[in-house]
């Protein structure tokens, strides 16, 4: 397994639209096994491959205390949503930023497992906000694009301010 690097905000490739996997083969659970690790590293509870800077639909999340409840997404496709729910969300790819994002409340959501196996997951809190944060990384979306264009530049500046105080 390897630690992989997490993209930053607004590195474009961010804005890239991932493919959907053909065969989940080991090529495919290595990229997971080294998201995986790169996820609890950092720490976070969820990673999208966009974030790594790799094109294919694929997702991590574990919003367990324990950090022992890994879920892998392959190809997911949201098949029913419902209800309406505001949270405070942050990302990996956007650090030390956290703002309020509505998003539905429930949804269910298909996909492939690390074994290539098909499973249906309905989700609702913490899961359901974070299974369409992922979601929208592998549609080439970054949460802050939620927030109005003078928070989303505040939020450059910030950003970039960052990098070079640590340069
Ligand atoms: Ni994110």
């Amino acid at each position: 397994m390897a630690k992989l690097s997490i993209l930053r905000y607004p590195d474009p490739r961010l804005y890239t639209v991932a493919k959907p996997v053909e065969t989940v083969d080991d090529r495919i659970r290595k990229l997971v096994a080294d998201m995986a690790e790169t996820m609890y590293a950092a720490p976070g509870i969820g990673l999208a491959a966009t974030q790594v800077d790799t094109h294919l639909q694929v997702v991590v999340i574990d919003t367990s205390e324990e950090h022992n409840d890994l879920r892998v997404f392959i190809n997911p496709v949201i098949v029913s949503a419902d209800g309406m729910a505001i949270h405070e969300e942050g990302c990996l790819s956007v650090p030390g930023i956290y703002d309020k994002v509505t998003r539905a409340e429930r949804v269910t959501v298909q996909a492939l497992d690390a074994d290539g196996k098909s499973f249906t997951l309905e989700a609702e809190g913490l899961m359901a906000v974070c299974v369409q944060h992922e979601m929208d990384h592998l549609l080439g979306k970054v949460f802050v694009q939620y927030l109005s264009t003078l928070k989303q530049s505040r939020i450059k500046n910030k950003l970039k301010k960052r990098v070079l105080e640590t340069m």
